[in-house]
């Protein structure tokens, strides 16, 4: 089939091509043109298909760690891998594009699709999603980066209208679109909810900022069934209507007709989708499968180990030496497939079913482990409404007593975060905070493990426990991850992603969870870690925190300037016996600024390994974006000159070093 150009296509044709064929498909015409084949999404791939009855099944796929937890990592390798493995799936299912990365900003922790997204910083969620996408179209598979944009919260997911000045969006909610963009996704998809009063698939200026100023060349979808006029979006530059909806395509034919849009207008759309099915044939040229399904185990494997957070580690009681003895506590240390994933349309159907910590742990310290279950969810286990271990003490009780520790398995799971509504609580189910307790008492060298996708608030039990590890929601490998991570197989190097607020009402969303139609974005640029600075509001565990088993020293920064582009150079020293990871993070702050800024954002990182006593040097590049605030008034970019300091820090909160730069006349000296 030669390439066919908009002149091949009858204007009925071109009409239809701006809506899809069914649910995951976009229109072939019998083979005129290529078809191109869509699925999710972002941690596997769930491929609909019909089985031999003509009924719509899921094939099973390798699931990966969420996004939140990839986030997790701070590592661009660990993103741009999980996007190759993710690609050799979606060979084998045969998809073309894969509807995937979410990139929106976390901006309300109990936003039900948190565990969809990556941060609540743009810099991180931008380049972590950009990798990603390098990753799968490398290997010739298309992306489509989503959902844009402020889709920020579930509530009312159709109707709700995020509205937010034009500062906040560009240096916020634009700036992960903007920094994945330059890996060229071959397409994005619009969000459900409303910008500023338009649904998100007429958001014609926000879509000509994509494609006059950030680059994006490719083909712009509808989220699913979130089109109200199909006339009206696709004059925005929507090109294509997911899935297939006779109302709305015989209103754009009559629409057509009456002269409401113009065949130029259908031509911009239909041309982009042409070529979009184009582009995917090229990309797919020469390639195929590259890894075994048991080499993308391990990957999901890998990157579980370095998503996991150690949070809390008293007296050292991590990792758990060999020979001790362990009690194992919490259903979700045998979860069903439910309890270590989101719901919604990522929710994959893994490969494998045996997530079973218990036997990974007696495999590893060499002991008999008893484990009780305790709860299911929110619900105790046993009569009378007590536990099992609780009503029978020769269980629960006694293992909790007589082990020298406790492990206790605890979490959210997919009838707590799930796409279409959100979480109405920060805490653990009640049941859950109180077998926390129960055993913390019996027992204080307890150790909590927290499977979910989004932040947790620990406040009530925090404080009378050794040990937390936040393992996410970590996928099908994730027991293995847990299990090496625990008895120190590997060393905890994830960071989070986002703040852990002391508990809801201290976040800057607090309130505001109102109006079933409007949410106002009144906290401006303060998102996560800049609203907890700017209010001096004490958190949990600040963004960018997260434990080791090693210990770092940084020492000797030094910057080295080339007009706004500067290099930022320290040393970071192993200063413990046992190889680690590190993430070092640079944050530049405007000492007296003369428009508003947030007090500091992060503007690089890098995660070194590190043996024990090894010292590396490491580098950030930062260039004139780093000093930038989006001036509304003249409508662009712009530094200042002044005083800058530059911050490397381990966490947000946790400085490490700082330098000042003075910029004059557009140049750093
Ligand atoms: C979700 C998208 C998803 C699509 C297709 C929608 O409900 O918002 O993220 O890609 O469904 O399943």
């Amino acid at each position: 089939m030669g390439k066919l150009t908009l002149n091949d296509l009858t204007i009925d044709e071109k009409l239809r091509l701006l809506c899809s064929n069914g649910f995951w498909y976009t229109m072939d015409f019998g083979g005129k043109i290529p078809a191109v084949s869509v699925s999710d999404g972002p941690v596997g791939v769930r491929a609909e298909r019909k089985n031999a009855q003509g009924e719509t099944i899921t094939l099973p796929s390798v699931s990966y760690p969420s996004t939140q937890s990839l986030a997790n990592t701070w590592n661009t390798d660990c993103a741009r891998l999980m996007g190759e493995c993710l690609a050799d799936d979606c060979y084998e299912k045969n998809v073309d594009i894969l509807l995937a990365p979410g990139v929106n900003i976390k901006r309300h922790p109990l936003n039900g699709r948190n565990f969809e997204y990556f941060s609540e910083d743009p810099y991180l969620a931008g380049h972590m999603a950009k990798s990603y996408i390098e990753g799968v179209q490398s290997q010739g598979i298309g992306t489509c980066l989503k959902h844009f944009c402020c889709n920020n919260l579930e509530y009312n997911r159709f109707e709700q209208s995020s509205e937010v000045d034009e500062r906040t969006l560009r240096e916020i909610y634009y700036v992960p679109f903007e920094i994945a963009l330059k890996a060229k996704p071959v397409s994005m998809m619009s969000a459900y909810n409303r910008v500023n009063g338009r649904y998100a698939s007429e958001n014609k200026k926000g879509f000509k900022v994509l494609r006059e100023e950030f680059g994006f060349d490719g083909a712009m979808y509808s989220d699913w069934e979130a089109v109200r006029d199909r006339t009206v979006s696709a004059k925005a530059g929507c090109d294509i209507e997911f899935p297939f909806n006779q109302k709305n395509y015989d209103n754009l034919v009559k629409d057509f007709e009456e002269g409401k849009i113009t065949e130029a207008e259908i031509d911009e759309c239909a041309a982009r989708v042409l070529s979009l099915a184009e582009r995917c044939k090229e990309m797919q040229k020469g390639k195929g499968v590259k890894r075994t399904v048991e080499n993308r185990l391990d990957a999901a494997q890998k990157i579980a180990e370095e998503s996991m957070v150690l949070l809390k580690n008293d007296e050292r009681i991590l990792p758990v030496k060999k020979g001790t003895k362990v009690a194992l506590f919490g259903c979700y240390a045998k979860p069903e497939k439910d309890m270590i994933a989101g719901d919604g349309s990522s929710k994959v159907v893994p490969l494998n079913k045996d997530f079973d910590l218990q036997t990974l742990l007696e495999k590893e310290l060499g002991v008999k482990i008893p484990f009780e279950s305790m709860y299911y969810y929110n619900k105790v286990l046993g009569t009378n409404g007590y536990a099992h271990w609780a009503a029978k003490p020769h269980l629960g009780r006694n293992y909790a007593a007589e082990c020298e520790m406790n492990i206790i398995c605890v979490g959210t799971g997919a009838p707590f975060e799930y796409e279409a509504g959100d979480r109405t609580d920060m805490r653990l189910p009640a049941v859950q905070e109180r077998a926390i307790l129960d055993l913390a008492r019996i027992n204080p060298n307890t150790v909590v493990v927290i499977f979910a996708g989004s932040p947790i608030d620990v406040s009530a039990w925090e404080s009378k426990v050794k040990a937390i590890v936040y393992a996410g929601f970590c996928g099908e490998r994730g027991s293995n991850a847990l299990s090496n991570i625990l008895c120190g197989k590997a060393n905890p190097c994830g960071k989070l992603s986002e703040t852990f607020p002391v508990n809801f009402e201290c976040t800057s969303v607090n309130g505001t969870y109102t109006d079933t139609a409007v949410t106002c974005y009144s906290d401006g640029l303060d998102v996560g870690y800049r609203y907890y600075g700017r209010h001096r509001e004490a958190v949990k565990y600040p963004f960018g925190y997260g434990l080791s088993y090693s210990e770092f020293a940084y020492s000797d920064l030094s910057i080295k300037a080339d007009g706004l582009d500067a290099e930022v150079s320290f040393t970071v020293k192993n200063i413990s016996d046992a190889y680690g990871k590190e993430i070092a993070q640079v944050y530049v702050s405007e000492c007296s600024p003369k428009v508003y800024r947030p007090l500091k954002e992060l503007k690089g990182f890098v995660k070194t390994a590190l043996k024990a006593g090894e010292s590396k040097k490491l580098s950030v590049k930062l260039d004139s974006r780093s000093f930038a605030y989006y001036s509304v008034a003249d409508d662009g970019w712009t530094v200042n000159d002044g005083v800058y300091e530059i911050i490397v820090g381990s966490s947000c909160e946790d400085v490490k070093l700082i330098a000042k730069v003075k910029i004059k006349n557009g140049k750093i000296n």
